[in-house]
């Protein structure tokens, strides 16, 4: 969203019209489907981001701070993209297991040299079947799971 000083200005700057427009729909609207949206060329872009990088390693860091799970323990970063949350908990000495849909971002992860899997965060059950994790965890993905029933494949 962006602060439309015209539309403000025309409409008198009123309190009731608080003059914000919508600039770019999200994807996750626009389009409902991460394979549709993380092509090549957009992993290429996100991956090279220092801002994506930057904003993922603060809530990193957040999550750490209210997960109070001791370091060294095990952590499943679900939507792990190429590994920007993951670098943080590893940095923070826990054993991090990424999982992403999209092939491109899991290769980015083990180039990082981390356990990283291919399958989609509604199957992660079935994935993950027989394996224990101390905590899971998920940072700027949830946003691509709609509806109830799709959560609660999830949780
Ligand atoms: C903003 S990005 C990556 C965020 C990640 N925390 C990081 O550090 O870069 C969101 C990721 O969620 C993944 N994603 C979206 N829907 C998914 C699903 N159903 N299962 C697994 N991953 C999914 C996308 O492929 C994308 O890599």
């Amino acid at each position: 969203m962006i602060r439309n000083k015209k539309n403000q200005r025309r409409k008198g700057n009123s309190k009731k019209d608080k003059g914000w427009v919508v600039k770019n729909n999200r994807p996750e609207e626009d389009l409902g489907n991460p394979l549709l949206y993380y092509t090549d060329e957009e992993v290429e872009k996100y991956s090279r981001s220092g801002g994506m990088r930057r904003a993922q390693e603060k809530i990193a860091y957040r999550v750490l701070e209210l997960l109070e799970l001791d370091s060294g323990k095990s952590l499943l970063d679900i939507g792990s993209g190429p590994g920007y949350t993951a670098e943080v908990y590893c940095s923070e000495g826990y054993n991090v297991t990424c999982m992403d849909l999209i092939p491109k971002m899991i290769s980015k992860s083990k180039e990082k040299g981390f356990e990283a899997y291919v399958g989609d965060m509604k199957d992660v059950g079935k994935l993950f079947e027989g394996r224990k994790f101390d905590g899971v965890v998920s940072v700027s993905a949830l946003q691509w799971i709609k509806g109830k029933q799709e959560i609660q494949r999830i949780a």
